[in-house]
């Protein structure tokens, strides 16, 4: 009973010491969810079907929430009818229980700010992040978007040393991190002995990565946090990382984790361990550290550290999501019935409405025609979802599909400035300056460079033509239609009605033996450049143009060396240089050369339209192009225009038939 009074004292007392020691020493993280919001994102799809998104979307974040309450990470999934909600959430380890929860409902609160329905979101903070998204994303690790935040206060005095300082222990936080159970680690450590100061630095991976993808992930995270210094504050984020460093703390010290077993285990082991000594800090004089800030910069010389800047807002929630199944009825009532008031056009493979969906989104929906042999099998919906996966921005993106009986539907990104032939020979004729011109001529090139050698599956679009290129809202060019073919059984000619009408457009060797590569593009993409170049259509004999066809006409003009005749007049002469028309010219002739061979491939046109030098070091000169008209080549499909001057079956069967050659 007597001993008790003193007893309480001393505990006061020493509770009172400690909360004014911590107070002194950690300002702020007791008790302090840390909610400073550093990076939030909402997908720009949504959900087909809201009410079940929503429940979805309700039951995964109630999880999360029960689950932040005893745990500092958990995931969840819910997938009630068509729209799945795959959810994750954590908290830094050194946040207490409550401050884990108060954090999680802030950011829980936040999340729910994207637009009602997006099907993805993300929100990070200093204390925790949640995510959520339409299909499983929990052992992603490094993505698009991945960043850093830097303070904005240079550390003072030595900043030599700091840097030195700062580096290593990033870099030990990516070694050990990875190999601690629970993929946390927080380190103080002395900048030098007296100087003052110590860093703060944590680094933590989501608990569903693989050590291997903690390792990676820390591994980007490190090239961007290192970018922060000299400043006193950095943090880096990514999809299944995070990383801070401070020289004002923001956990309590005796969350300090020792990372020096974790680093023993590395192979060699042995410069680890004097470094580990060196952070120590005790002893480390300034020598040390001159010696170790020289070998971060002699390292940082000699390792080229890779560039992964922020590249758009992705990092997940934005992330480019799979086909959506649209529902019939809704596309029907979307397009008022498939109404001729909302035709946009009619394509090669079926007749294209415009639709407005009921979440307000505009689309463009395309009815496949399917003759009666086209039997379209399970390889429709895995067709349309490799295409669907086809993200480049000149080409038009596949949104989904529909399947009713025999019916097969798509829907696209609508564009609203329409196609290109009708800003060339309808009626905005006239309205494109050079400069757009040129970059239409270059983002098609990339579009179908993309198209045939950067997407995992090379796609051939076998009918480019200036109505399949559509121009976005700042004109640039998309193309559309592309993999259709593959969507529709190759049983089929090449030569189907419809390619018939666009064989001004068609490699000699595709139009007449249906021997199909990349090269039937490259043919294709070097008559709508000289269409784009001259204002005239490829198939038109016109009275001003000395009744040649386009190509012939252009071939003429170049070897006499009269290019700019070929030049639209509506352009003006001031826009453009002449060195640039006329090689130009040049890529495009050389793509419409008669030998596929000969003709560059998509990448190399790239390279050759923005180097000024490539075709002459090449020696590239073009030889005469071959034409091939559709008088010249006719199916037995082809109810429409072709004057038949030779006769074709439209099986694969060799057509005798002459070829007009440019002459
Ligand atoms: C989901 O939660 C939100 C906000 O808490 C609420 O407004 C909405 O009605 C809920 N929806 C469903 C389907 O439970
Ligand atoms: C909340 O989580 C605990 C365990 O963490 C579990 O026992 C309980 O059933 C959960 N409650 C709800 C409503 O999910
Ligand atoms: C969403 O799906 C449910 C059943 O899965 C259905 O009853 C409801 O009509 C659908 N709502 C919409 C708007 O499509
Ligand atoms: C939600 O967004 C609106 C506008 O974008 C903003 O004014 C509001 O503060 C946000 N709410 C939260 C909780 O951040
Ligand atoms: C998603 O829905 C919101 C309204 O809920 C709308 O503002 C937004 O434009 C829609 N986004 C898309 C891509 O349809
Ligand atoms: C993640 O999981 C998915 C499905 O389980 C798998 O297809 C994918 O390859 C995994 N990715 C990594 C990086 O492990
Ligand atoms: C530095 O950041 C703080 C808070 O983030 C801000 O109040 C201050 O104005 C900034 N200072 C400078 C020089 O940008």
């Amino acid at each position: 009973m007597m001993l008790n009074k003193p007893l309480k004292l001393l505990a006061l007392t020493l509770i009172i010491l400690w909360s004014w020691w911590t107070s002194f020493h950690f300002h702020g993280a007791l008790g302090d969810p840390q909610t400073l919001l550093l990076n939030k994102g909402c997908s720009q799809y949504n959900a087909t079907n809201l009410s079940n998104f929503n429940q979805n979307l309700n039951s995964t974040l109630r999880d999360l929430r029960n689950q932040s309450k005893s745990m500092d990470f958990g995931t969840s999934h819910h997938a009630v009818g068509a729209d799945p909600v795959y959810g994750m959430f954590q908290c830094r380890d050194y946040l207490s229980k409550a401050d884990c929860a108060t954090c999680f409902s802030v950011a829980a609160a936040q999340i729910r700010n994207c637009s009602a329905g997006a099907n993805g979101a993300r929100v990070i903070y200093d204390g925790c992040f949640i995510r959520y998204e339409s299909s499983g994303f929990f052992n992603q690790t490094t993505l698009p978007g991945n960043s850093m935040i830097c303070g904005n206060k240079t550390a003072s005095g030595g900043s030599n040393a700091f840097n030195g300082v700062t580096q290593k222990v990033l870099q030990d936080l990516q070694t050990a991190t990875p190999r601690i159970p629970g993929y946390f680690a927080a380190t103080k450590t002395q900048v030098a002995a007296g100087s003052g100061g110590a860093i703060y630095a944590i680094a933590q991976c989501a608990q569903s990565v693989s050590e291997g993808g903690c390792s990676e992930c820390l591994n980007v995270g490190v090239t961007n946090i290192q970018s922060c210094l000299p400043n006193t504050d950095g943090r880096a984020y990514d999809a299944g990382c995070f990383m801070r460093y401070s020289m004002t703390p923001f956990f309590a010290d005796n969350k300090v984790v020792d990372v020096t077993p974790y680093l023993k285990q590395q192979e060699g082991g042995n410069s680890s361990n004097n470094k580990g000594a060196i952070i120590g800090g005790v002893i480390g004089g300034v020598v040390l550290f001159m010696i170790l800030f020289a070998l971060f910069l002699w390292l940082r010389r000699n390792k080229k550290l890779p560039t992964r800047g922020p590249r758009g807002d992705l990092l997940g929630a934005t992330e480019l999501k799979g086909p959506v199944t649209y529902r019939y009825k809704d596309l029907k009532s979307a397009t008022k019935n498939f109404s001729d008031e909302n035709k946009l056009g009619e394509g090669g493979f079926g007749d294209v409405y415009k639709g407005t969906l009921k979440n307000g989104k505009i689309v463009a929906v395309k009815k496949l025609a399917l003759g009666q042999s086209r039997k379209i099998d399970e390889s429709f919906e895995s067709e349309v979802k490799l295409i669907s996966n086809v993200h480049h921005r000149n080409l038009v993106r596949l949104l989904g599909c529909c399947s009713k009986g025999p019916e097969r539907i798509l829907v696209y990104e609508y564009m609203a400035n329409s196609s290109l032939d009708r800003y060339l020979f309808g009626e905005k004729k006239g309205n494109l300056n050079w400069k757009q011109r040129y970059d239409i001529i270059v983002g098609t090139a990339r579009g179908l460079a993309y198209l045939h050698e950067d997407f995992h599956v090379c796609i051939i679009h076998r009918d480019i033509k200036t109505s399949n290129i559509l121009l976005d809202d700042d004109l640039q060019p998309r193309i559309a239609d592309f993999g259709l073919a593959r969507l529709l059984p190759e049983d089929k000619s090449h030569l189907s009605t419809k390619f018939a009408g666009t064989l001004g457009y068609t490699a000699p060797e595709y139009a007449i033996h249906g021997q199909l590569s990349e090269k039937a593009d490259a043919y294709s993409y070097g008559v709508v450049v000289l269409e784009i170049i001259s204002g005239q259509k490829s198939s038109e004999l016109r009275d001003d143009a000395d009744g040649e066809f386009l190509l012939q006409r252009a071939w003429k003009l170049y070897e006499k060396d009269m290019h700019l005749e070929l030049v639209d007049p509506t352009l003006d002469p001031e826009e453009y240089s002449s060195e640039e028309v006329k090689r130009i010219i040049e890529i495009a002739l050389l793509c419409t050369q008669a030998s596929p061979s000969t003709r560059p491939t998509m990448s190399e046109v790239v390279l050759l339209l923005k180097s000024k030098n490539l075709l002459m070091e090449n020696m590239m000169r073009p030889t005469m192009p071959v034409f091939v008209h559709s008088s010249n080549v006719r199916s037995q499909h082809d109810t429409s225009t072709s004057t038949a001057s030779s006769s074709v079956s439209a099986s694969k069967a060799t057509v005798s038939t002459s070829v007009l050659s440019a002459r």
